[in-house]
């Protein structure tokens, strides 16, 4: 009876998880993990599980004491991003666990610590495929989390594209740095079949996301589809038809303008016909070197003759 009061105070004292024989022991290897943003207290039962064992968690942040998770469950994990304690994309946690039986409780055994974006697993994205002649265009989902989204919390996350020939896995080529959700494969040959798996990059968990479930889709034959030739087809015969009407609408202007019955007025005419009759004109036409003409004169005054000359064509042109 001393024994059990003993065992039963101990208990009730001591907070390591070495829990003294006969009282209940505490759940073991505790973990906490995330998927997807979400945050995730898992546990095995204790070394000497009890009949009847439910168990307690709790969970806090860096910054806070423990809140309550989940209370007197019989599963052997706890979503505590489900529960109305608010988590933080960026937040540090830790999980604990014990185990209750009736009125006794094991301690409390506490997990590891995690950061959420940096520890947290990203899930596959899902990938569908539609082919375009020649060309595949690829469209990306981004895989759902539990608080927040994708793109919000990695903000420069890339997608990395690996496709690949049918049955050619080894040659596969690979596009990385793809922020958009739709893609298209156009570098691919006609009638073959390809498939594509995709891969999530982000800048602050070291791994690569879950890769996408493989997809094949084959491409058809180079061509158009039909129905882009056929649109091209009716453009271009309705603009035939466009242009016809107006030549018949419009032939007499056409016409006109082509050929212009009108003739110049008269005087304009006779203007543009007559001879130039500007003195500048004429002058520029005639030019031509002027021969310098030089005579000999004799000026004689006082009996005593001079000789001298005079530039004629100074005269003439001035
Ligand atoms: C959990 O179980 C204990 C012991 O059986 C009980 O006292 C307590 O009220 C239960 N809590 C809830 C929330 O059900
Ligand atoms: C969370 O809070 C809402 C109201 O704020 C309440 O209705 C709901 O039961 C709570 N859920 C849990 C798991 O505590
Ligand atoms: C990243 O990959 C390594 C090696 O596969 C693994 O040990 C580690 O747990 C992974 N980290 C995360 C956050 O998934
Ligand atoms: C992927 O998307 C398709 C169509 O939207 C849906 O039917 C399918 O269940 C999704 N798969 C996954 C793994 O989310
Ligand atoms: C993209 O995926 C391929 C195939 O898994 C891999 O070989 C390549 O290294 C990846 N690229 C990047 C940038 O991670």
């Amino acid at each position: 009876m001393a024994a059990a009061v003993c065992a039963f105070i101990l208990t009730f004292t001591t907070l390591g998880p070495t829990v003294v024989s006969g009282v209940l022991s505490t759940p073991t290897n505790v973990r906490l993990t995330s998927y997807n943003m979400n945050l995730m207290l898992t546990w095995d039962p204790p070394d000497r599980p009890a009949s009847g064992l439910v168990y307690t968690t709790q969970s806090k942040s860096s910054v806070s004491d423990y809140k309550v998770g989940c209370v007197n469950i019989s599963n052997l994990e706890c979503d505590l991003s489900h529960l109305n304690n608010s988590i933080f994309e960026y937040g540090k946690y830790t999980g604990r666990v014990r185990a209750q039986s009736g009125t006794e409780s094991s301690a409390w055994e506490e997990s590891n610590q995690i950061t959420l974006d940096k520890d947290t697993i990203i899930g596959s994205p899902n990938v569908s495929l539609v082919s375009n002649g020649a060309a595949i265009e690829v469209s990306i989902k981004d895989p759902v989390f539990a608080i927040s989204a994708l793109r919000k919390v990695y903000h420069s996350a890339n997608y990395n594209i690996t496709y690949w020939k049918d049955g050619q896995r080894e040659k596969a080529r690979s596009n990385s740095n793809i922020q958009q959700n739709r893609v298209v494969l156009n570098d691919l040959d006609p009638l073959t079949k390809y498939c594509v798996q995709v891969q999530i990059i982000t800048e602050r968990t070291p791994n690569l996301s879950k890769p996408s479930a493989a997809v094949c889709e084959s491409t058809t034959t180079e061509e158009e589809v039909p129905w882009v030739a056929a649109v091209g087809t009716f453009c271009t015969v309705a603009m035939a038809v466009a242009l016809v009407v107006v030549a018949v609408v419009y032939r007499k202007h056409m016409s006109q303008f082509l050929c212009p019955k009108d003739t110049l007025p008269l005087h304009l005419k006779e203007y543009l016909l007559a001879p130039p009759n500007s003195s500048m004109y004429l002058v520029m036409r005639n030019s031509h070197p002027p021969d310098e003409i030089y005579h000999q004169v004799s000026i004689i005054a006082d009996g005593r003759p001079t000789t001298g000359g005079s530039k004629e064509n100074l005269q003439q042109t001035a």
